[in-house]
Formats: C-alpha cells, structure tokens, sequence
C-alpha cells in the first residue's frame, strides 16, 4: 500500500499536471494551521517565479481541477496562494479499510533487506550491570525492533567487555584471597573444577575493590598487567578461571536482560577476536597504513577538514598490548569476515563519539570493511536523577539496575494494588509489565542523544506523555472489545469501519493513517522517540473520541460496529508500536 500523505499528494499532483503546471509542485503536507484545514499546499507559492503569474490565480487554476476529487471535501485557496484541504470521510474510511486487512497494515514489504550488525548493550563482565548500561539495551532493543519490523535482516551482538586489565584485576584480586586454588599453580596438570571458587555477589565485590587497590598499589597494578598479559598469551589456568569468570558474570546478565525483555542473538566479547588482533596489526603494518609512534603501532585517521583535533588510532600500545580501539577494529574485521553486513550500528554513551569516530575511520582507511558498509554511532545522552546530575544511589554510589528495576516494581505493584478486583499474583505480573513500560518508555520518549531526569514518580503516572497512560489507553479499548464480544457481538475482524462523524473521530482516523509514514521516518532515522510521539499523540486522541462517545450503548448497529472496527485497528496499531519499543501490555490495571 502506499502512505496515506503519498495517495493525498499524487491527487493534487495530478491537478498541478491536469492545469498545466509541474506535477511536482504538488506536494501536500500536514496542515500548520489545523483550525483552518487538515493538509495543505503551497505549490502555487513556490510555482509563481517559474510561471510569471500570481499564486492565487494559480491556486484557482489547480482547484478547479479538484471540484469532483474523491479525497478531498473541501479545496480552498487562501491569499496569497495557499491551497487549504480537508479529505472527504468516506476516501479515508477506504484507505483505513485497506489497511486493516493488509500485511504489516500496508508497509510495503522489503524487496532487498540490508544485513545489519546491531551492537548494543555492551555490559562489562564482572562488573554489576549499571544504569549506564540500562540505556543501551533499552535503546538498542527498540532500534533493533524497528529495523525488523521495516523489514531489515538484524543481528544483535551483545559485545560483551570481557577482556584486558579489568580482567587482570579480578584474576590477581582472586589470587591474593584464595592462593591456593589449582588456577594459580603453574606445575598444575590435572582438570580445574567445575564449580567457580566464587559467586557473583562476590566478583561485584572484587572488581571495584582491585580497581580501588591498582591505583594506590603500584606492584598490585604490575601484578594485574602481568596477568593479563598471561591470559591474553593463553595461561591455561587463568584462562580456566576467566571461563569461570564468564559463565557465573553472564548467568547473572542473562537474568538482568531478560527482566528487560531484551534479547541478543551474539554473546561474542572483546575476547572473542584476541587471536585474529596480531594478523590484523600485521598487516596494517605491511600494507603501509600502521606506523610506530613511542613505540606504539599507530594509524593517522585525521583529515585535512577536521576542525577538532583528531588523534591517531592505538592500535597496539608500546608493550604490544590491546586497546578498547583494537579490538572494536578486529571485531569489525571478525564481523566483515563472517557476516558480510550492509551496515553496523553501535548504542553507547555519546562520550563515546570520539573512539567511535577514530575507528570508524581507521577502519575505512585500512580496508577491514567494504567501501560500501554503513556505519552508525547512536552516542546517547545521561540518565540523571532530579538533581539534575548523573543517577545515583541515595548514599550516593553507582546505581545498580536491578535495584532500579526493583524500586519502579514496587512503586507500581502499590498502584496496581489498589485495584481491588486484581488478585496479588496478576498485581505482581501486571505491575512488572507497567513498570517496565513506565522505564522504557521515560528513556525512550526522548530524543537519545539528549540527557534525560528519571524520575520516577513522573514515569510511573497514568496521566501525561508516560508508559503508563499508554498501556491504559490500550487496557480501555481491550476491556471495550471484550464487552463487545462478550455481550453477543459479530466477529470483530469482519466488521467494517464508518465514515468519521466527529473531528475527534476524524483526527484518530488520520493518525491511523499515518502509521506507515510513521514507521518509516522512525526507521531511516533510527529513532524510537518518534514511535512514542505517535502512540502519544493517538492515544490523546482516541481519549477525546472515547470520552464524547457511547460506544457499546449505541443503538444505531452500523454505527456501533464502525467504532468497534475502528477500536480494534486503533488496538492492534498500538501494541505493534508497543512491541517495537520493547514492551507488552495487560490484560487489565
Ligand atoms: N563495554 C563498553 C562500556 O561499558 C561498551 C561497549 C560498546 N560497544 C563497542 N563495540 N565498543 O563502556
């Protein structure tokens, strides 16, 4: 099917053309001034230079072709050349009819789907999954939907950071409380145990305190380099530890993401691409593009354009070790290697953008990806709490998610819970769905790369721009369609929707329309925000229709079945848009 503003467009195009002028002046768009109109168009305006003649008499020209025109009910030509529309009811009840019935309500579908490699999320392994890492998988997840919804081939890689000193740390942390395990004993040949001599209250423990100790403990420090030098050569104790590491750090993930609902289809890491790094350095070195710096392998990455400074590219530092940079470039290569995809996309910290920027050059410079690759940084803004500074704990430490999950759950368990008719096991189900709609739907609402204030009491409300208000605009038309059902009703998929009767019913129809054109925008600008823009702005305006209007007490049946028809799209529309921003709705709240 074709959008809605497209269908409208091609009308006055075909006028322009029919009047004799350029078809391609006749471009609608949504009206800027709705008390007067609903679309609108200013072709005449930018046709007057081309024809030497006053807009208006042009306007007049075009209108006249329009008098019989099935999608408007109304052409008016304003001075000095404006040409004001509004669509007759019944063109856009077909256009609504067409797209109840239709695949994906009507998106066309997807001839050539690109290949994209999504990399979000991005947790550090034994460390505790903080607020920082919140926003990446609750972005990235909705980027992920969107683009499959638009019908893109995804695959979400985790990148988990699972290598280097913070490894090092734990390891040598490790060695000092338990000397005595088998990890740390050279001579050792027989198998390491299965259990981990650890849980992972523990490693949460340990990182911070061996990343406290390096930096007032210089022999510490060398101690922890030094094992991570040995794991990164293969030590076959340590790496029997780190394994161990792993396993118990991403058992604890696993959990954390899916209370999230979020889901990737690549656990890979920083370490998964350690043994292609020396080839990769290699041959930058021999292809001319890596150069030694103060003993560090460096490629130049600045160009003549940049008006910032632009540091070269460590590729590897003076004692041979590997960067952050190093292995997002390998990883890179690794991907180009085994996937072949069209585009990469990365959801971290916008303070990230610099690493991002240098990496991305140095990977076109250096040929690890094809000339044609797309790549993208969605650097993303700070969660801050009221104060306006980056969210904390109330005694002022690093907020962990899961205590954040656990406090917006117990906020809306208390609201749920004062609905007498919902037993406590649903309560505690529906309140975990509402609260993660409250805190997906607070970060996503805005726009990604700006800073944003969490605040919880604001989120978790039924009223204003929140998760909530949405998920109760869709448990309202859900409980609407049951009594339908429920009280001897037709089956609602064959029901057809009316002619719009009322502008509050009118202006939901249009949103419907809109949903395509929605969808796409939201697509090529990788922007979940425009998704909650849409679902805020329908649900504001399915309420305005709800309340002027008795629905299920209608007597005139036709009437009855044409808003029961037009619930149901309304519904179904809002739950697609809910599931591409990662969360589900109840049956009732
Ligand atoms: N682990 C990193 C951090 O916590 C984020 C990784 C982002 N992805 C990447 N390919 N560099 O900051």
């Amino acid at each position: 099917m074709r959008k809605f503003i497209e269908v409208i467009s091609q009308e006055m195009e075909q006028a322009f053309e029919a009047a004799g002028y350029d078809p391609s002046l006749g471009r609608v768009t949504v009206s800027s001034r709705p008390d007067l109109c609903e679309y609108q168009c200013n072709g005449a305006m930018a046709g007057a230079k081309k024809y030497h003649k006053a807009p208006f008499m042009i306007a007049e020209d075009v209108a006249a072709k329009l008098q019989d025109s099935e999608v408007f009910s109304s052409v008016e030509v304003v001075r000095p050349g404006f040409i004001n529309l509004k669509i007759a009811e019944a063109f856009l009840t077909v256009y609504l009819m067409q797209m109840k019935d239709a695949e994906r309500f009507g998106m066309p579908a997807q001839e050539a789907p690109s290949r994209i490699i999504l990399d979000y999320g991005g947790p550090n392994v034994a460390k505790p999954l903080h607020v920082g890492h919140l926003r990446s998988a609750v972005i990235g997840e909705s980027i992920k939907r969107i683009c499959r919804y638009h019908g893109e081939e995804v695959i979400g890689d985790i990148h988990l950071g699972d290598w280097g000193l913070q490894m090092g740390l734990v390891i040598t942390e490790l060695q000092d409380r338990q000397p005595d395990l088998p990890y740390f004993d050279p001579a050792y040949r027989g198998d390491y145990p299965e259990e981990a001599p650890f849980t992972v209250s523990e490693l949460e423990e340990i990182y911070p305190y061996a990343s406290k100790k390096s930096k007032e403990d210089a022999d510490y420090y060398a101690r922890a380099m030094e094992a991570t030098h040995r794991l990164q050569e293969g030590d076959r104790g340590l790496r029997a530890l780190w394994d161990q590491i792993i396993q118990v750090s991403v058992t604890d993930m696993k959990r954390n993401y899916a209370k999230l609902d979020v889901t990737f289809d690549l656990w890979n890491g920083e370490s998964t691409v350690n043994d292609i790094i020396p080839g990769m350095a290699a041959r930058m070195k021999e292809e001319g593009y890596a150069h030694e710096s103060n003993g560090a392998l460096v490629v130049d990455v600045s160009e003549e354009t940049d008006s910032k400074e632009m540091p070269p590219c460590i590729i590897l530092k003076s004692d041979g070790a590997a960067l952050y940079t190093t292995t997002d470039l390998a990883t890179m290569l690794d991907r180009e290697e085994n996937y072949h995809p069209d585009r990469m996309i990365y959801i971290t910290d916008k303070r990230q953008e610099l690493h991002f920027s240098q990496v991305f050059r140095c990977a076109r410079k250096t040929g690890l990806i094809r000339p044609e690759t797309r790549l993208d940084h969605i650097g993303f803004g700070t969660m801050n709490g009221k104060d306006g500074k980056p969210f904390k704990t109330r005694e002022g430490g690093v907020m962990r998610l899961q205590t954040l999950i656990e406090d917006i759950d117990r906020e809306m368990l208390g609201k749920i819970s004062t609905n007498e008719e919902i037993p406590p096991e649903e309560a505690r189900e529906t309140a975990e769905k509402v609260a993660l709609a409250a805190l997906k739907y607070g970060d996503l609402s805005n726009q990604a790369s700006k800073d944003y204030i969490f605040d919880i009491e604001r989120f978790t409300s039924f009223e204003g721009d929140t998760g909530p208000y949405i998920l109760y605009t869709i448990v309202r038309i859900k409980s609407i369609l049951s009594r339908y059902s429920r009280e001897g009703g037709k089956e609602i998929g064959s029901l057809a929707i009316g002619t719009a009767r009322s502008s509050a019913e009118k202006n939901l129809m249009f949103d419907l329309a809109g949903f395509s054109a929605m969808m796409d925008n939201a697509y090529e600008e990788l922007a979940p925000h425009k998704v909650c823009a849409y679902i805020y702005q329908m649900s504001n305006d399915f309420n305005s229709f709800y309340h002027e209007t008795r629905i299920l007490t209608e007597e005139d049946t036709e009437k009855k079945e044409g808003w029961i028809a037009l619930l149901s799209l309304t519904e179904r529309v809002l739950l697609t848009c809910i599931d591409v921003l990662g969360f589900s709705a109840p049956e009732r709240m």
